[in-house]
C-alpha cells in the first residue's frame, strides 16, 4: 500500500513537471545564460510584477504565491525565477538528513514549477563557532551543489544584513558562504535595527554608513562579482515623542537583539505610501546631507507628529554609483511591487525613475 501510495506521488511529481504552464514550451526551460549585471527583485505577490521594467530584470524571487504566468513572462525575457528558502536552523542542526531532505524538497519544486534556482532568506541569530554556524554554511554549500546538479544554469544566493560585522547577533561565516553559492544579496537597509546613540529617528540606509559596509565585505576578500547591492523601496514612519527645534524626532526605547532602541520604534511604508503622503505633510520633502537621505514630518489625525525617512531617487543614485566603482555584481531591491504601478502620469514618472536610479546618476 505504502509502496503504492509513493509511486503514485512520484508519478504526479512526474506528470506535473510535464505540462508546461506557459504559451510555448521552450519558456519553461530555465534559464542558463549569464549577464554581466544583476538586477535582482523580490517579488511578494500580486500582478504589479506586469510593470515591472522588464528589459533590465536578471532574477525575480518569488516570496509570494507561486505565479506560473510570472515564470512564464520572466522566462521569455530571459529572466531567472528562483524560490524563497527558509527554515529555523534547529531544523538543519539536529539532523543532516533533514538538512539533505529539506534540499531535495526545494530542488523537486523547483523542478515541478520550471524555477531556476532558490533565494535563501534566514534572518536568525547565529553565533559564532556555533553548531548552527557550521550547519548553516553547510546548507548553502549543499544547496548550491544540488541545484547546479539538477538544474543547469540555476542560481543559488542568500541574503546576508547590511554589514558582516554580527548585525542583529548574526555572526555567519560570511566568506565560505559567500564562496559556496552563485551570489549574496546584501540587504542595505534596516541599518538603525540596533541604534547604539540617541535613541531618534534616522536614515533606513546613510549613504556612508552602507558603502563602508561594502569595505567590509571586500575586506573579508569576498569577491566583489558575488556581492548584490539591495536598496530599499521602502522607509519608516517614526511617531516622535518630541520633535526638537532642529527637526529631530525623539522615539520610544523598543529594544532588539540585545540594544535597547531600534526601528522596531517605526513602522515600514512603500514608496507608493510615502510620495502620496509626502505632499501632505507639514514640511514637505528635506534632504538630510550628512546621511544624505530624505525625510519629512507630518501631524496625523490624532495631533501625533512623525518623521518618515525613506530613499528616493537622489539618495539611491550614489549607491548605484557605487556598485559600479566597486565592480559589484549588480543591484536590486525590497522589494519590486511597492512602487505605485498606476496609470497616473505623475507615479509614472516616479515609478520610472526609481527604476532609472538603479543604474547610478
Ligand atoms: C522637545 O522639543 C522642544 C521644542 O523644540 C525642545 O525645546 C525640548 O528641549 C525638547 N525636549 C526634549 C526632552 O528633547
Ligand atoms: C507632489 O508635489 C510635487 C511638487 O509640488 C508635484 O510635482 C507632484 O505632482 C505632486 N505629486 C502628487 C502625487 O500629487
Ligand atoms: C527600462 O530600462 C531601460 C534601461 O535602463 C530604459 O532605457 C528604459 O527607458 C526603461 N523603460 C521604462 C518604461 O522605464
Amino acid at each position: 500500500m505504502s509502496r503504492f501510495v509513493v509511486l503514485l506521488s512520484s508519478l504526479l511529481v512526474v506528470c506535473r513537471a510535464g505540462v508546461c504552464p506557459c504559451e510555448r514550451p521552450e519558456l519553461c526551460r530555465p534559464i542558463r545564460e549569464e549577464r554581466d549585471f544583476e538586477v535582482f527583485v523580490f517579488d511578494v505577490g500580486g500582478k504589479t510584477w506586469n510593470s515591472y521594467n522588464w528589459s533590465v530584470v536578471t532574477t525575480v524571487a518569488t516570496f509570494g504565491k507561486y505565479d506560473a504566468e510570472l515564470m512564464c513572462h520572466a522566462h521569455s525575457k530571459g529572466a531567472r525565477v528562483v524560490l524563497k528558502g527558509e527554515l529555523p536552523l534547529s531544523y538543519i542542526v539536529d539532523l543532516s538528513r533533514s538538512r539533505t531532505a529539506w534540499i531535495t524538497d526545494k530542488v523537486n519544486l523547483a523542478k515541478t514549477q520550471f524555477m531556476d534556482g532558490i533565494n535563501i532568506d534566514l534572518e536568525q541569530a547565529v553565533e559564532e563557532g556555533s553548531a548552527e554556524y557550521y550547519a548553516l554554511t553547510d546548507l548553502v554549500k549543499e544547496t548550491t551543489e544540488a541545484f547546479h546538479r539538477e538544474i543547469p544554469g540555476s542560481q543559488v544566493s542568500f541574503d546576508v544584513a547590511w554589514s558582516p560585522k554580527c548585525i542583529d547577533k548574526r555572526c555567519y561565516d560570511y566568506v565560505t558562504i559567500a564562496e559556496s553559492c552563485d551570489l549574496v544579496f546584501v540587504m542595505s537597509y534596516d541599518e538603525q535595527s540596533q541604534i547604539l546613540g540617541d535613541c531618534i529617528a534616522m536614515a533606513n540606509a546613510p549613504l556612508q554608513q552602507t558603502l563602508n559596509a561594502y569595505d567590509q565585505y571586500l575586506d573579508l576578500n569576498i569577491d566583489p562579482k558575488k556581492l548584490v547591492m539591495g536598496v530599499p523601496w521602502y522607509g519608516y514612519d517614526y511617531p516622535c515623542l518630541n520633535l526638537s527645534q532642529d527637526g529631530i524626532c525623539s522615539i520610544a526605547k523598543v529594544p532588539f537583539r540585545g540594544v535597547p532602541c531600534s526601528d522596531a520604534a517605526g513602522k515600514q511604508k512603500t514608496y507608493k505610501w510615502i510620495m502620496k503622503q509626502v505632499n501632505s505633510s507639514s514640511s514637505g520633502r528635506m534632504w538630510d546631507d550628512k546621511q544624505q537621505a530624505p525625510y519629512f514630518n507630518y501631524k496625523d489625525q490624532n495631533g501625533q507628529i512623525h518623521q518618515v525617512w525613506y530613499d528616493d531617487p537622489q539618495s539611491i543614485c550614489p549607491k548605484a554609483d557605487a556598485v559600479k566603482s566597486k565592480g559589484l555584481r549588480g543591484i536590486g531591491m525590497w522589494n519590486g511591487n511597492i512602487l505605485d504601478y498606476s496609470d497616473d502620469p505623475v507615479t509614472r514618472q516616479q515609478t520610472e525613475m526609481m527604476w532609472n536610479a538603479l543604474f547610478g546618476c
